[in-house]
């Protein structure tokens, strides 16, 4: 993954460490449901005051929202309330069923092999569905894998795969439905369609803009309705904890695995969930095609140490929640999952064999010091990542394929003072100084260190 020819490349050290609503707003959106007048504002007021929502009260305020009957305004508000006076388990569950029932649920029953999928709270470099959907469908499973692209510092699995020439996001159930019944193929990552919990679509664009995100049953709904929708018999969820995950302490990361967990299994879903650290981005690259070129090194067993454990991990736990016996290792080493990864990728137009994107100008970042690197702060990497062009601040922004940053060290090794740390990757050259800017005191280089790097998987719930 060394610069291409025609690459202008620089060289450069890091800058140093820088009360009640008037009557007037239940204004005509009732209903009635069990006997009872509903409207926003009764909702509302109900969970401001710390009430626990009725089932009645949940269905109806949800599926007023997905009508547009029920307010951005109104659903704001009720979003803050449960932010702050939080949802029991059987609001929780409610709440995701509403949210499923506010679009159409998959089907894969019928499918000759067992379903199963992995979702990720997102973490920097995280690329690991790349290796792991092909792996897991050479080991016999379906793996229905409906992704999003990505917003902020952490990257999005389907914006990772464009980089890919002619590969394409959007498939039609059918064919999702094809992909997953072909025994040489098996494994599908798609955008979900328009019709999968558009509640959910329409209340996290809220969220994102009123301070709302933040909520553990409205993130556990969130995620798990899409998921549940999605039509999987088996799931296993990465719940990633630390300094560039949205979840910073385990304890938050345990209450979110378990609520999920809970969610999955009371929708009938065989559900466990791995907590693992991203206080350090996961392998060598952050970035769109970088990231590509990193999984195809897995895949054909090589590749960090880390993303081989986190994928091997994940692997071996979803071919026992699709109840299969057969060693994920194994079909990694003897070439299985590579096949798998050629046919999954040309199903959906991509060349597997085709060059992948470099961007046109690169800059080195290099040690300051001789000694032991023990820390490389993963939001920094992910900031600059997206400073960078690999990522977008607004939905609908296009990102650079070729975008990104390289590290040459992790925590652990041992570095000299000048030699390559990082290389950043852009088109747009003028961006390599806010890159620099947010790469400004993540790097701790120490001579006498004491301890070594964390372990990845830290707990699992289920
Ligand atoms: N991802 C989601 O899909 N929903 C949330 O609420 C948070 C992260």
């Amino acid at each position: 993954m060394g610069n291409s020819p025609g690459t202008n490349e620089r060289s450069t050290h890091l800058p140093p460490v820088a009360s009640a609503s008037p009557p007037a707003a239940e204004s005509g959106l009732t209903a009635r449901g069990g006997g009872t007048a509903l409207n926003a504002v009764s909702v509302i007021r109900s969970k401001r005051d710390g009430g626990e929502l009725t089932d009645q009260q949940i269905d109806w305020v949800v599926d007023g929202f997905t009508r547009g009957i029920v307010a951005d305004e109104q659903m704001s508000a009720l979003a803050m309330a449960i932010l702050l006076r939080g949802m029991t388990r059987r609001e929780t569950a409610r709440w995701t069923a509403a949210m499923i029932a506010s679009g159409s649920r998959m089907d894969f029953t019928d499918l000759p092999r067992p379903t199963v999928d992995k979702h990720s709270t997102g973490g920097v470099g995280d690329k690991i569905t790349l290796p792991l959907a092909p792996l897991v469908a050479a080991c016999g499973a379906a793996v229905p894998q409906l992704s999003g692209r990505g917003l902020g510092h952490t990257g999005g699995t389907l914006d990772k795969l464009e980089s890919i020439p002619g590969w394409r996001a959007d498939v039609s159930v059918p064919r999702m439905r094809e992909i997953l019944a072909d025994p040489a193929i098996g494994a599908v990552v798609c955008a979900a369609g328009a019709e999968l919990a558009p509640a959910d679509k329409r209340l996290y664009a809220l969220r994102d803009v009123t301070g709302t995100v933040e909520s553990i049953p409205l993130i556990a709904s969130s995620i798990m309705s899409k998921k549940i929708a999605e039509g999987t018999a088996a799931l296993v969820l990465d719940v990633k904890v630390g300094c560039g995950a949205f979840l910073k302490t385990l304890d938050e990361a345990r209450e979110l695995a378990t609520a999920m967990v809970e969610l999955g299994r009371d929708a009938g879903v065989r559900t466990v969930a791995l907590l693992t650290a991203m206080d350090t981005p996961l392998g060598r690259t952050a970035g769109n095609a970088l990231e590509v070129a990193e999984s195809v090194e897995v895949l054909a067993g090589g590749g960090p140490a880390d993303v081989v454990e986190l994928t091997l991990t994940l692997a071996r736990e979803m071919v026992e929640q699709a109840g299969l016996d057969v060693d994920p290792a194994r079909v990694l080493a003897d070439g299985r999952a590579m096949d798998h990864w050629h046919a999954m990728i040309r199903a959906q137009g991509g060349d597997p064999a085709a060059a992948l994107p470099t961007a046109r100008h690169t800059e080195i970042v290099r040690a300051e010091s001789t000694g032991v690197l023990t820390r490389l702060d993963a939001m920094g990497v992910g900031l600059a990542a997206w400073r960078l062009g690999a990522g977008r601040a607004r939905q609908g922004e296009a990102v650079q394929a070729g975008a990104g940053v390289e590290m040459h060290a992790k925590p652990g090794d041992t570095v000299v003072a000048g030699q390559p740390l990082l290389t950043l990757h852009t088109d747009t050259p003028d961006a390599f100084a806010d890159a620099l800017r947010s790469l400004a005191g993540t790097v701790t280089i120490e001579t006498n260190p004491d301890g070594k790097p964390g372990e990845l998987i830290l707990d699992r719930i289920g």
